[in-house]
């Protein structure tokens, strides 16, 4: 679909630009908003959780949109100036972040409330102040996803670099070399990555490594280039297959979004549009696991089973069933689980998002289960605090050998990323005895009140908080 462009992309005016180390002097109330936005969103920091093991899981629970799709897609908005609309997006905390971000560039963020209360519209008509702050940046990896559209859009962008992450190093070297090779200038100084170009132009990028958000982030990048760009090694995830999605809507002119190789051809501007965000299926994920360990009967509305093809086969091979349909999977398990190994993969293969909370499972299951992390090199933080409910795991790099069946017991324990919250959760439904979660602001970064949504279907969970005063200091989490 060739779009009929109607006139060079609208940049905003460069003499309303604000240039890094300016951002003092701006007196737009929106910034000073944005910080107190960010203090406010501490509340809850402290927060944890308490369960009580051994309740089955008997009823239904409906999916929120994808938390690794919404992200992109809210960046893919700063390549217009119209308004794009997106639905289906999930009330975590990580959005907030990505909301306050776009806000502190000057855009229009209006998050649904009631009935609209999974809707966005993001206009970025009047962007002003191209950067991703460190205070940002440091909280969500994911908003170095601006990086591209920035350059893309604005001719100029200024975003922290990421740092050090709980599960792994995780560079977006390859981000940048992509931006080279489309035609950007980038100087690294201060732990910020300042990238400037005139106008993109198309050329032909091979990823040295398969990257979720570095295929997003290009892109992006180029759907504004001038000229073709062929990415070949791309990521497949639904996710990436979604921002494609939305990127065609806005005018792109994609081909090939969910294989290996992606043909992008440049456009002179992007329109707005209105999209649907897919279903989160690691949250699906997390809850066909509750379903399995509590030995439930759990139905799943609003998710999408073709996205968790390695998880389905890979629990069949543990001795599940599973019935799905279209947009819903019921799960009814009463069988002891059969061990079996598990290797993570870039899509189609066993998300590495899934790994944590099959290693619970794994400890309720008859033998031994091998799992290896070949995604993150650090990606066992839940080992130990399983280890302290009674599993029997013995990590050696990147394999965990996991030895069951062993009764879980009631633990205090913490959190140190998203997805081992969640292994933690789905431990101490099955432990005996109440086990207490801390540090539960890890689990609120990507999944929508699991303690109301696990309540509804019968286990005995509730949230107690210590709050801290308004203005704490947000703890660089990472992941
Ligand atoms: C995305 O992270 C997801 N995050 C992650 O989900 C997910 O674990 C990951 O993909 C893998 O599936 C979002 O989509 C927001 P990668 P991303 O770039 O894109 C290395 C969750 O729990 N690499 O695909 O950051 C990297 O270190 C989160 O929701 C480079 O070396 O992951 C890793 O080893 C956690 N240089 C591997 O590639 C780069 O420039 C894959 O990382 C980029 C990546």
């Amino acid at each position: 679909m060739k779009v009929v462009p109607k006139s060079p992309a609208r940049r905003p005016n460069p003499a309303k630009l604000v240039l890094p180390g300016a951002l003092g002097e701006l007196k737009k109330p929106v910034t000073r908003t944005w910080i107190s936005d960010l203090a406010a969103c501490s509340e809850g920091l402290m927060d944890k959780f308490v369960i009580r093991g051994g309740n089955r899981l008997v009823g239904s629970i409906r999916i929120s949109g994808s938390k690794n799709a919404a992200l992109p897609a809210m960046a893919a908005a700063i390549l217009t100036d119209e308004p794009v609309v997106l639905e289906n997006i999930p009330d975590v905390r990580d959005i907030q972040t990505e909301r306050n971000l776009l806000v502190s560039m000057g855009a229009e963020v209006e998050l649904g409330y009631g009935r609209a209360s999974h809707r966005t519209t993001i206009s970025c008509r009047d962007l002003v102040n191209p950067e991703a702050a460190y205070e940002v940046v440091k909280t969500m990896r994911a908003s170095t996803l601006v990086l591209g559209p920035l350059v893309a859009r604005m001719g100029r962008a200024r975003v922290s670099q990421p740092g050090g992450c709980a599960i792994g190093a995780r560079p977006i070297d390859l981000h940048i070399k992509g931006l080279e090779r489309l035609g950007a200038t980038i100087k690294q100084e201060h732990g910020y990555i300042e990238a400037s170009a005139d106008r993109l132009r198309g050329g032909h990028i091979i990823f040295d490594k398969i990257t979720v958000t570095g295929t997003e982030d290009l892109m992006m990048a180029a759907s504004l280039a001038e000229g073709e760009t062929v990415m070949e090694n791309c990521a497949r995830e639904p996710e990436v297959v979604d921002l494609a999605a939305l990127l065609i809507k806005m005018g792109a002119n994609i081909e090939g979004a969910g294989t290996s190789t992606m043909r992008i051809q440049g456009v002179e501007e992007l329109h707005g549009a209105r999209h649907r965000i897919i279903p989160d299926r690691i949250e699906t994920g997390t809850f066909v696991i509750a379903a399995v360990l509590t030995g439930g009967d759990l139905t799943l509305t609003n998710c999408d089973p073709n996205h968790l093809g390695a998880l389905i086969q890979k629990l069949e091979e543990c001795g599940v069933s599973i019935t799905a349909s279209a947009d819903s999977m019921r799960i009814t398990n009463g069988h002891q689980l059969t061990a079996a190994d598990v290797d993570t993969e870039e899509f189609p293969g066993f998300p590495t998002d899934m790994q944590a909370q099959y290693m619970t499972l794994a400890t309720q299951a008859q033998g031994t289960s091998i799992i290896t992390e070949n995604i993150f090199e650090n990606r066992f933080m839940h080992a130990q605090e399983l280890a302290r409910m009674g599993a029997n795991i013995k990590v050696e790099g990147r394999r965990a050998v996991v030895r069951g069946k062993t009764s879980l017991s009631s633990a205090a324990v913490q959190c140190s990323d998203l997805r081992a919250s969640a292994s933690l959760v789905l431990a101490a439904l099955v432990a005996d005895g109440e086990t207490i979660i801390d540090r539960v602001y890890h689990i609120d970064r990507g999944y929508e009140r699991i303690e109301e949504k696990l309540k509804s279907v019968g286990a005995q969970i509730r949230r107690i908080g210590e709050f801290l005063p308004r203005r704490a200091a947000v703890p660089s989490v990472v992941a």
